[in-house]
């Protein structure tokens, strides 16, 4: 079910532990969450990403299919003990990505999007959010590290035209795996730029209006959604 409406912003201290709850239903080894407060405090090395969900819509279908039990009773309870004018509660986090941004390098660290929202574009849209950031830096080229097993991955980072150009053998710690090197084309590139703004084009024609747009990103979310696309 594709639902929500969403919103890209920086992640803040505030978002961290709401991020490690998301993380840790993605990934096998979620970083501490003192890995995040120390990166935030260095944006200009960085850049790390949220996005909302401004309505909730994806997590309450998941609570109302299995919040059973003393977690259901509790969550009824408190919803109905609410007052009509208490502030509401703040937007859950749906996705996040990260990347380093260190001389004309960016590597993208993190992204992971909650598995209730997954397939509906959210993981797009961060990673075309990372690349718009990379490009407004001035980075020349993108890279990062991919299991050699996360097909799902792979296919999104190739729909943006990365390669694997390297292996790091048993990268990943918690079974040995290896990690595939994802290489993107040069960032300045006019082809490439060409290529990442269809791809743009196509993605918010996708997301039909649930992107809002985002105070504090430069990510363009005005394109229409309707506008034709080679
Ligand atoms: C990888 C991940 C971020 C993708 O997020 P998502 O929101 O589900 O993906 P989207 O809906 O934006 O899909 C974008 C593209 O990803 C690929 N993709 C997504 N789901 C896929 C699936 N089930 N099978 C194959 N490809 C898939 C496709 O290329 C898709 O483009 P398309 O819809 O035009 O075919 C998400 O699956 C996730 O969080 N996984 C767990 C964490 C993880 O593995 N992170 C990557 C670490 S390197």
């Amino acid at each position: 079910m594709d639902g929500g409406i969403f919103q890209l912003d920086f992640m803040t201290l505030d978002d961290v532990a709401e991020v490690g709850r998301v993380e840790r239903r993605c990934f096998a080894n979620p970083w501490p969450q003192s890995a995040y407060r120390r990166e935030l405090r260095y944006p200009e090395q960085n850049c790390y990403l949220v996005l909302r969900d401004l309505t909730g819509d994806g997590r309450r279908a998941e609570h109302s299919s299995t919040a059973t039990g003393w977690r259901g009773l509790t969550r009824i309870v408190s919803s109905l003990t609410r007052k009509h004018d208490d502030p509401p509660d703040r937007p859950g986090v749906a996705g996040f990505a990260g990347m380093w941004v260190m001389y004309e390098e960016a590597h993208i660290t993190t992204i992971g999007v909650d598995p209730v929202y997954q397939g509906q574009g959210l993981g797009e849209v961060l990673l075309a959010a990372l690349f718009e950031e990379a490009i407004n830096r001035d980075a020349a080229r993108l890279t990062l590290e991919v299991r050699v097993s996360n097909r799902v991955a792979q296919r999104l980072y190739e729909k943006y035209a990365m390669t694997v150009q390297g292996v790091r053998p048993r990268y990943y710690t918690d079974n040995g795996e290896d990690a595939w090197v994802m290489v993107s084309r040069p960032l300045r590139d006019p082809s490439f730029l060409a290529l990442f703004d269809d791809r743009r084009r196509l993605l918010m024609r996708r997301m039909d209006g649930r992107l809002v747009d985002s105070p504090h990103l430069p990510f363009d979310t005005a394109i229409p959604a309707t506008e034709s696309v080679e």
